[in-house]
């Protein structure tokens, strides 16, 4: 059974349609991450899960019971907030505590539970002290505790790292995870960070616009992606996209570019494009699917192009090259010495297996 059922969500903020129409099931024990772009209505939906939120049309069953006609408190809810929302003239214990006895739990039980939490979290040495007295990384894992400090049902996080510097936001991103396994709970974990989302998520849910834009395993998402959207949403640096047409090439069919060059397809997608010949796409290739051409290399799918190096950056570990493909700016991730100076001319290989082909009208992945 789903932990989580939403059906039909919509909300208004007056004029506003933040959520618009939204169906996701959640089974127990999930992890699932919330992503999209700010304003697309992550938190309004997570804040009418918890029922901060009223909804305008739809319903909310938690264990399968219909929930959204009842108060927060009575929902069986923990949430984190990004702005922490601790008490300041509370000590840490106290903050933990607190939900623990505003539901009346017997007195003897509060300090082990704390107890617990805090040693999850690694701050039992700051419980003596009050919020103004730590740092931001430890006020995120102070307003945590709080959440799992209860034998809630359902763990909702609203961007809970991103008051945090990139350091402590890997090391933090880390420890939720680890939290998830030990607790073993259906979490729900709302983010703007793309990263934040594939590293995290057993299941990312997409969000654009108050919808669901596509839903799935991180790695089905990155490498199926349903839309342009989100091909061009998840992956850094993001996918290239660069206009060309569909054209016979070589026996089977192939993307021309705007320079005439011609990228033949695999013979397994020319199969299937071919009642498209002639037809306008865009061509979707992800920087880490275009390498330094190796003498002799020849494998099917590889397409070969001649580039122009315009501009190196260089990470240590890779390097994104800048070149024109077909007129457009695309980035290459190369190896650190493949290329060492801008204006250089080399030789690429275009993995057109992995190229994702978008049909220009629809934006949907063909
Ligand atoms: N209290 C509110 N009153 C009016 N409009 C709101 C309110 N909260 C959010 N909105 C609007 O609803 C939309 C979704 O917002 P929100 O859920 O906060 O997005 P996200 O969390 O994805 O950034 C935005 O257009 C936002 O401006
Ligand atoms: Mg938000």
């Amino acid at each position: 059974m789903a932990d989580l059922k939403i059906t039909a969500l919509h909300k208004y903020y007056g004029g506003v349609h933040a959520v618009r129409g939204i169906n996701l099931e959640i089974p127990a024990g999930e992890f699932t991450v919330l992503v999209g772009q700010s304003g697309c209505g992550k938190s309004t939906l997570l804040r009418t899960i918890a029922g901060l939120e009223e909804l305008d049309k739809g319903s909310i069953e938690i264990g399968g019971e219909v929930v959204h006609h009842l108060p927060p408190r009575d929902r069986d809810i923990a949430m984190v907030f990004q702005n922490y929302a601790l008490y300041p003239y509370m000590k840490v214990f106290d903050n933990i505590a607190f939900g623990l006895r505003s539901r009346k739990t017997p007195k003897a039980e509060i300090g082990p539970k704390v107890d617990r939490a805090a040693g999850m979290l690694g701050i039992h040495h700051l419980l003596d002290r009050y919020p103004r007295q730590l740092s931001g990384g430890q006020l995120q894992r102070v307003a945590i505790g709080r959440a799992i400090v209860r034998n809630a049902r359902l763990y909702l996080f609203d961007e809970p790292l991103s008051n945090l510097d990139a350091q402590l936001r890997d090391e933090m991103r880390g420890e939720i995870k680890r939290l998830h396994q030990e607790l073993g709970k259906t979490m729900i974990y709302v983010t703007h960070d793309q990263i934040e989302a594939m590293t995290m998520a057993d299941r990312i849910v997409l969000m654009r616009d108050g919808v669901i834009e596509q839903a799935g395993a991180p790695l089905d998402l990155f490498e199926r992606p349903a839309t342009k959207y989100v091909a061009g949403f998840l992956g850094s640096p993001s996918m290239n996209f660069v206009e060309a047409r569909l054209v016979a090439h070589g026996g089977g069919l192939g993307t021309l570019l705007d320079d005439g060059t011609a990228l033949p397809l695999p013979p397994s997608r020319s199969e299937k494009l071919s009642g498209r010949i002639d037809q306008s796409v865009i061509l979707g290739l992800r920087p880490e699917h275009m390498n330094r051409a190796h003498p002799g290399e020849s494998r099917s799918g590889l397409a070969h192009y001649a580039a122009t190096i315009e501009l190196l950056q260089p990470t240590g570990s890779r390097t994104y090259a800048t070149f024109k493909l077909g007129g457009t700016d695309v980035v290459a991730e190369l190896q650190p010495h493949d290329v060492t100076q801008i204006n250089q001319k080399i030789e690429l290989s275009i993995d057109m297996n992995r190229a994702v082909l978008v049909d220009p009208s629809t934006e949907k992945v063909l």
